[in-house]
Parts: structure tokens; C-alpha cells; sequence
């Protein structure tokens, strides 16, 4: 019975340690599992846009790009810009400016879009 205690000791103590470590385990995941299916405008891309360009583009800045809404992304997203922007491609302005979105983020967002950038 002792031979058995060890090793299910062991096993929980690890699985309390990496729970403890995340607020959840769903964040755990998130970092080891990008999930882009499911990807919606409304849950997905815009609350990226509000934490990560609203900054600099909202309505009647200086920058003349306005990404407060749906219309005035998806305009972007039909003149060939937004995704070369974020994914910080050769030949488009890099966006944000002075970092650059994760990995997982730009994937989500490229996912939309290649689903027809809808108004979801
Ligand atoms: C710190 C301010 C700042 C932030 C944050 C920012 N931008 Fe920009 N953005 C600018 C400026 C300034 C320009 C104009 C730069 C230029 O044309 O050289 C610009 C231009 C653009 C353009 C037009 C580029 C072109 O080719 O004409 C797009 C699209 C764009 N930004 C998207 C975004 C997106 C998407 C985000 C968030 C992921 C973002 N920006 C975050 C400052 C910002």
C-alpha cells in the first residue's frame, strides 16, 4: 500500500501546482492548444482591436484609420490591409507600432478572416 501512496502523492501534488500556477485551467490550455475554430467578431476580433489599436484609432484621430466598428474594419480587411499589418508582413506598416500581437491572436484573426470576415 506505502509503494502506492508515493506516486499518488506525487501526481496530485503536481496537478494542484500547475492549477495553482493559472487562474484557471482554461488559460492553461489556451497557451498550449490555440484554438481558432470558433472565431466571431464580436467575441473574438474586436475585443483585440479595443485592447490593442483603439488607442491610436478611434474616431477622428490622427492617424485617419478608425477602427471603432465592424464597417470600418471589414473596409481595411477589403482593401488588402489589417492582416498584413498585424502579422507584421514585408511591405505593410507594422501594427501595433512598437510590439507585435501573439502568435495565437494573429492566427484567430487571419482565421476570420479567411472565413469571410463576417459580421458575427
Ligand atoms: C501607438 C499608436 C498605434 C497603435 C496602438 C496602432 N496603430 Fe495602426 N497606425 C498608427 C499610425 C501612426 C498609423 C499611420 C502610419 C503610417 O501610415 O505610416 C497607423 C496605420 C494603420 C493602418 C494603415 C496602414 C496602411 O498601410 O496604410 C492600419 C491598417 C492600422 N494602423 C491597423 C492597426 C491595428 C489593427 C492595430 C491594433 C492591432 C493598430 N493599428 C494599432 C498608430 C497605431
Amino acid at each position: 500500500m506505502r509503494k502506492i501512496t508515493f506516486p499518488l502523492t506525487a501526481t496530485v501534488l503536481l496537478i494542484l501546482a500547475v492549477s495553482c500556477s493559472y487562474d484557471n485551467l482554461e488559460e492553461y490550455y489556451d497557451e498550449i492548444i490555440c484554438d481558432t475554430t470558433d472565431v466571431s467578431f464580436s467575441e473574438t476580433v474586436f475585443p483585440v482591436v479595443e485592447r490593442n489599436c483603439l488607442g491610436c484609432h478611434f474616431d477622428g484621430n490622427q492617424t485617419g484609420i478608425d477602427l471603432t466598428g465592424y464597417e470600418k474594419i471589414k473596409d481595411l480587411v477589403d482593401q488588402g490591409k489589417f492582416v498584413g499589418n498585424i502579422q507584421q508582413a514585408p511591405g505593410f506598416v507594422p501594427m501595433p507600432p512598437s510590439t507585435k500581437l501573439d502568435d495565437c491572436t494573429i492566427s484567430k484573426v487571419v482565421n476570420w478572416v479567411n472565413d469571410g470576415a463576417l459580421n458575427n
